[in-house]
């Protein structure tokens, strides 16, 4: 007789339907994947950690812990084939252990909420200069100018709100469509258009003639700046940049066809995602040096220095619309889904249609959203633990509950679920599965770990 818990797995059917091919899955968690956390986030962070010592930390925990995390990520969903929640309870059960695991998808669907509340703070602001950029606010702007323009947007908590109230419509609209006709079809254009415009600056940035600088400073490891406060930023880097830690790819792999590769597809994700990081770093490092500005400038990275180099070359208009639509798309991709876990949830256990999950789990975040626009104007002086609203949300969610999300689903993937299961998923036990499993079981948990105590001051200082 057939063991059951083998056969049935392979039965099961999302509610919510299927990828259309691997190549449509691959896009939608390249799509997740990059996102402002690549082309904001990364040459900022590398700029402050004295860029190519961290950028070495950073792909070393991409591939010892990212990539584990991610294939367990999948595997479960795959597996369980419903929202994280129900994922975790029922192959918890299945397996003979605790239905209780579904407490990490929970963290899991409220990080997603979390997280979004601000990324579309950040996505609408990135929307509000494809239009200043393209009407030519930035053209000759000196240094005060652009500030004027940062500073004037973010004193209007009414403007911050609007674009962070389009962007989430944006969302919304994509989510409530369901999978095959919204998210998919949105990412099979997205993406692709979004490389095309990258490569399109890249092309730009060559041509400013500091492209040796730029490469020099991505890739000349200076160890002297490397401390263990680096460290974490590159592991919570390489967890925000590769979507993982709450859920989301579970989400997107509980609809991945039964007989796609999930290591190959894990490996595709991590190297286009990695690509893109870098090539950023690439298009901005140049204009930087070329400019004389700040690599180590921080958020205001994008928002300042990038309008100010490109007011001052010639193309710069149309360069710096094409780069802001570029980074509006990328993290479009990426909100969808911070969304999804969410609105699969809702779907199933409140049986709502998607539109109304979508509208509902939207709304919500939204409304959370705005103690981020206010962060940056009338609450800005309210400040506790952390700094502003926005600072302890960023902190709580990426450097605490995405580590904590990775350490739990790779214990539940290396250790709660037999062998069998896992082998099951992954395409046998041959030595890429054994990889895997000493990597989900040993090197990824005590990684995080190891690098989160000893961050967070938990650890004693041996050196
Ligand atoms: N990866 C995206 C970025 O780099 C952000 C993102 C999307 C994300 N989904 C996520 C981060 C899930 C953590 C978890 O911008």
């Amino acid at each position: 007789m057939l063991s059951n818990q083998a056969a049935a797995p392979g039965k099961r059917t999302s509610l919510h339907g299927h990828w259309s091919s691997r190549m449509a899955f691959i896009l939608a968690v390249t799509g997740s994947a990059v996102g402002l956390g690549n082309i904001w986030k990364f040459p900022y962070v590398a700029g402050q950690n004295g860029g190519g010592a961290f950028v070495l930390v950073y792909l070393a925990c991409v591939a010892i812990i990212g990539m584990p995390v991610m294939m367990s990520e999948i595997l479960i969903g795959r597996r369980g084939r419903r929202n994280p929640i129900a994922t975790m309870a029922l192959l918890g059960a299945e397996e003979g252990k605790s239905a209780n695991w579904k407490f990490i998808g929970a963290m899991g669907v409220l990080a997603g909420i979390l997280i979004l509340s601000y990324y579309s703070v950040i996505g609408g602001w990135t929307l509000s200069y494809v239009f200043k950029s393209a009407v030519g606010v930035f053209a000759d702007a000196t240094a005060d100018k652009v500030t004027a323009v940062r500073d004037g947007f973010v004193a209007s908590w009414s403007t911050v709100a609007l674009f962070h109230t389009v962007f989430m419509g944006l969302n919304i609209f994509v989510v409530a469509r369901g999978v095959e006709r919204g998210l998919e079809q949105a990412v099979r254009f997205l993406v692709p258009a979004l490389l095309l415009l990258m490569l399109l600056l890249l092309g730009y940035s060559i041509s400013t003639g500091y492209f040796d600088e730029g490469l020099a400073f991505m890739f000349k490891p200076d160890f002297s700046k490397l401390d263990w406060d680096s460290v974490l930023a590159a592991m919570g880097q390489a967890f925000f940049t590769l979507s993982i830690g709450m859920g989301a790819v579970m989400a997107y792999g509980a609809y991945l066809p039964e007989e796609t590769s999930i290591m190959g597809s894990a490996t595709a994700v991590a190297i286009a995602d990695t690509t893109i990081a870098i090539l950023a770093g690439l298009v901005i490092f140049p204009l930087v040096f070329a400019n004389n500005l700040d690599p180590g400038e921080g958020p205001g990275l994008e928002f300042i220095t990038l309008p100010l180099a490109f007011g001052q070359m010639p193309g710069g208009t149309f360069f710096a619309t094409v780069f802001f639509m570029l980074l509006s798309f990328a993290a479009w991709t990426s909100a969808i889904s911070l969304m999804e876990p969410a609105v699969a949830w809702v779907v199933e256990k409140f049986h709502r249609t998607r539109a109304q999950a979508a509208v509902m789990i939207g709304l919500m975040i939204w409304a959370l959203g705005l103690g981020t626009v206010l962060s940056f104007n009338v609450l800005a002086d309210f400040r506790f633990l952390r700094g502003t609203i926005f600072d302890n949300l960023d902190h709580l969610t990426i450097n605490i509950m995405l580590p904590l999300g990775g350490v739990l689903i790779t214990v539940f993937a290396g250790w709660v679920m037999c062998r069998n299961s896992t082998a099951d998923e992954l395409g046998g036990s041959g030595p890429l599965y054994k990889l895997w499993r000493l990597l989900a079981r040993f090197a990824a948990p005590i990684g995080i770990l190891f690098v989160f105590l000893k961050a967070v001051g938990l650890l004693p200082d041996l050196s």
